[in-house]
């Protein structure tokens, strides 16, 4: 037997998602005791305390298995946002959603249209199911370019994806673009708007996807508690979709998908409205002071509606290896000249500030 035989060769091609460096190591090379992990868009508080003391209850009856339907959960996500509840479908993180979309839409050959940077799971789901990424440049000032997506639509496009902010960049596209493109997109393809960052938002140009949900429309909404939630090591994201849909994902999900304790901690995060409230504003002000920096410095970047800035930089190595010897785990993208710089909390936005003055002052423009 050969492995070259035994495993699909088209999988060949890809590579394993690299995650972001881990503030254990950088701490280990940089000798700094405080080292900042703002690489990989996580929120840096914890999980809100009624979502902690409800995980402290469950752990006791972790000998069981969890209810694979995430009954509670999703009743309350569709109370929350006036859906039925067989539009709702939970995941192991958005992530999950994402792959259980490709896997119940796509046929080897069909195409995948989504923008580009833009976030890398989508080419990854898009080669797993054997079909082909059309990736569709940033328009000018790093922000979807949703007439050129619906251009590069064709009678074998079987999916769209559309990250609304988008990561890497923040951008977000407004209302009035969004339903140019609803107007237009054909109705064999499947539009998946990826909100990861919906509660990050401030913008009252952004177009909420659920406004345009109808249960009918093939549209999906797909958004997580792994960002301003603070749930990203449990790994729960859900869908909101057509229940036709819905039932598609169910038949290809995994039994018991979204364990106990991230079940429960989604549920009792959901109470704290006050708590996400207070982390958009807080968020928004570091956003403010970083940007100030930036213009101080010169340095260019997009504005953002997520909790991570992009900036652009000539010299991507050099400024990713000096911030990191000042202690700051940025995202590099290769070669690619920008950078992506997640928002922490007040003093961790302090001491990234100055660590983009020391490394200024060494390399000179950034
Ligand atoms: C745009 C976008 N979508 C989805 C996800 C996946 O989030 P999770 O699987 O943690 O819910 C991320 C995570 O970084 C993201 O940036």
């Amino acid at each position: 037997m050969s492995w070259d035989e035994l495993i699909r060769p088209d999988l060949a091609p890809l590579v394993p998602y690299a995650p972001g460096l881990r503030a254990s190591q950088v701490r280990e090379r940089s000798g700094k005791d405080v080292v900042l992990k703002l690489s990989s868009n996580e929120h840096p508080c914890g999980p809100v305390p009624i979502a902690m003391a409800a995980m402290r209850e469950v752990l006791p009856r972790m000998n069981r298995y969890s209810d694979g339907g995430c009954t509670a959960l999703r009743r309350k996500l569709s109370e929350r946002f006036s859906v039925p509840a067989e539009s709702v479908v939970v995941g192991n993180g958005s992530n999950e959603i994402l792959r259980l979309l490709a896997q119940v839409v796509l046929r080897p050959g069909d195409e995948v249209v989504f923008a580009w940077p833009s976030f890398v799971v989508y080419p990854m789901v898009t080669a797993i199911f054997g079909a082909t990424g059309v990736k569709v440049p940033l328009a000018e000032g790093d922000v979807l370019d949703l007439d050129a997506m619906l251009a590069a639509i064709t009678p074998k496009t079987r999916l769209v994806f559309l990250c609304n902010p988008n990561n890497p960049t923040g951008t977000i596209y407004t209302k009035a673009d969004f339903e140019r493109f609803l107007a237009a997109v054909p109705s064999h393809v499947l539009t998946v708007i990826d909100e990861a960052y919906f509660e990050f938002v401030t913008d009252s140009e952004y177009p909420d996807g659920l406004d345009y949900f109808d249960g009918e429309r093939p549209i999906v909404i797909a958004r997580t508690f792994s960002k301003i939630y603070s749930l990203a090591g449990l790994r729960v994201g859900y869908a909101i979709c057509p229940p036709k849909l819905a039932e598609a994902l169910h038949k290809v999900r995994e039994p018991f998908n979204v364990n106990t304790v991230a079940q429960v901690a989604a549920y009792y995060s959901l109470d704290d409205e006050a708590e996400v409230r207070r982390r958009r504003k807080e968020n928004q002000e570091q956003k403010t002071y970083l940007y100030s920096c930036f213009d101080r410095l010169g340095i260019q970047y997009a504005r953002s509606e997520t909790n991570f800035v992009y900036f652009h930089t000539s010299q991507p190595v050099e400024v990713f290896q000096a911030l990191l010897e000042e202690g700051v785990i940025v995202r590099d993208f290769g070669n690619a000249p920008a950078l992506r710089l997640g928002i922490g909390t007040p003093e961790d936005t302090q001491m990234t500030i100055a660590a983009f003055d020391v490394i200024a002052a060494r390399l000179g423009k950034i």
